[in-house]
């Protein structure tokens, strides 16, 4: 298996690193925490990000220096940040690992940020079923409340840091940046209309900076070691930097692997992964969550950046590549991820709520082969009026395992309505009468 080097899972690889804090400062834990508050400014931090031209890892990948710098420096009331730790995306599972195995890591990446935009309070919302990884980052906020690193005058200065964990209930839409918003002030978890965005009218309707767990994590290194060096990782100049990529599905060797950016699906999923579990053949795969539109195998040298995987017409996601070999049935996989989108639309907006439930209803009769003719066009009609219509992202996500599916892999929904078709007994011809 070829090695690169770790960054954000380096300590947890070491024998016997627990995560707790005096393991994370012997391995260098909050010396950049402790660099901030002694040599720079907060404005320095805000570019000196920028420079690594670090990307968020939550989904989108909106440059994080650049969000940093959205957040009005005279703002006369509070100033939140929230990190994103729901997590609910399928086939994404490093921030669980991150956040149980490396509470400190984290955090420290927040209390610099909280430091950069002038934040004295920030929430980690902990998707609910993350209960483990609930108790250890209380522990660890604990912890460094206890050493100084949060808490009222951090580390000797006049600065004041605190740190509050706060679980989701199960939502997926809840990991949606302004749903996240509503459900942390105790409301329904549904998205906001943008703009106004969360740098100018956040949580409480306060400058506030959204970022995912992953993306926090890289912050102490990239203090530490300097954006230029963050910046000379990966694929630059656009996709900078390790990512921690979620391999499943049908391969021998499933797992979180941190690797740079540009790497091939190739090298990923048979030099890293082990390749396919069975003999068959790899049929298809999905390479940034369920929301990724799917790909094939003749986008296996595709490379694992933002924009290489943009150009083959999916994307990069939240980092999780799920794989599938030959004999898996396209139409049954678009339905299981259809089912779930159904399930997990919030209801805001029709187009979302009436057609998730229509294009479930259809995947079904086909998958059931009692599919009709023209059950395709409609699917094709009901993806394009749901698309773009929706006040968040969900609508396009859902949608895409039914598009590339239907794209790359047709003949498999026309196969299963031809056999529908055949089994439907003949109706009795209607008579037709001209006047
Ligand atoms: C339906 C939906 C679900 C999302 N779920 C998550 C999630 O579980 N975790 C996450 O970090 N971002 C998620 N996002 C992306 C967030 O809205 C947001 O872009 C992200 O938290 C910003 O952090 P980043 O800049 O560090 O990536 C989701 C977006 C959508 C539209």
């Amino acid at each position: 298996m070829p090695q690169y080097e770790k960054i954000l899972l380096k300590n947890m690889e070491q024998p016997g690193y627990t995560g707790s804090l005096a393991d994370y400062e012997k391995s260098g834990g909050y010396q950049a925490f402790r660099k901030v508050l002694k040599d720079m400014q907060p404005d320095q931090v805000i570019e000196e990000v920028k420079k690594s031209s670090l990307r968020g890892r939550g989904g989108a990948g909106f440059p994080t220096g650049v969000k940093w710098g959205f957040i009005p420096k005279d703002h006369p009331g509070p100033k939140y940040l929230c990190c994103n730790a729901d997590e609910s995306e399928p086939g994404t599972f490093k921030d669980r690992q991150l956040m149980e195995r490396d509470p400190h890591q984290m955090l420290e990446g927040m209390a610099i940020t909280c430091f950069a935009i002038g934040a004295e309070t920030a929430y980690v919302y902990i998707r609910g079923e993350f209960r483990l990884g609930a108790k250890i980052l209380n522990k660890a906020v604990e912890e460094a409340n206890a050493a100084g690193y949060l808490g009222k005058n951090v580390l000797g200065t006049d600065r004041t840091i605190n740190i509050y964990i706060h679980a989701g209930a199960g939502a997926y839409i809840c990991g949606e940046e302004t749903a996240l918003l509503e459900s942390l002030e105790g409301k329904r978890g549904q998205p906001r209309f943008k703009p106004p965005f969360p740098a100018t009218h956040g949580l409480y309707q306060k400058p506030t900076v959204v970022n995912n767990v992953e993306t926090m994590a890289n912050i102490p290194h990239i203090i530490n070691r300097g954006g230029e060096w963050f910046a000379g990782i990966g694929s630059p100049p656009k996709s900078c930097g390790t990512r921690i990529f979620c391999l499943s599905g049908h391969v021998k060797r499933p797992g979180n692997y941190e690797v740079p950016m540009g790497i091939t699906f190739r090298e990923f999923i048979y030099d890293i992964g082990g390749g396919m579990s069975s003999d068959k053949p790899i049929k298809a795969f999905i390479p940034g969550g369920a929301s990724a539109p799917f790909l094939t195998p003749e986008h296996l040298d595709v490379k694992m950046d933002f924009e290489s995987v943009a150009m083959a017409g999916s994307m990069l996601g939240s980092g999780g590549v799920t794989v599938m070999e030959e004999g898996t049935s396209m139409v049954w996989a678009a339905l299981r991820l259809m089912e779930f989108f159904y399930h997990e639309s919030c209801g805001k907006c029709t187009p979302c709520r009436e057609g998730s439930s229509w294009l479930t209803q259809i995947l079904q009769r086909i998958w059931t082969k009692q599919g009709r003719q023209g059950d395709l066009d409609l699917l094709t009609e009901l993806c394009k009026n749901i698309a773009g219509r929706t006040i968040c992202a969900f609508g396009e996500a859902e949608v895409g395992p039914i598009q590339s599916t239907l794209h790359h892999f047709r003949h498999e929904y026309e196969d299963l309505i031809r056999e529908a078709d055949a089994m439907r007994p003949k109706s009795k011809e209607i008579p037709v009468f001209n006047h």
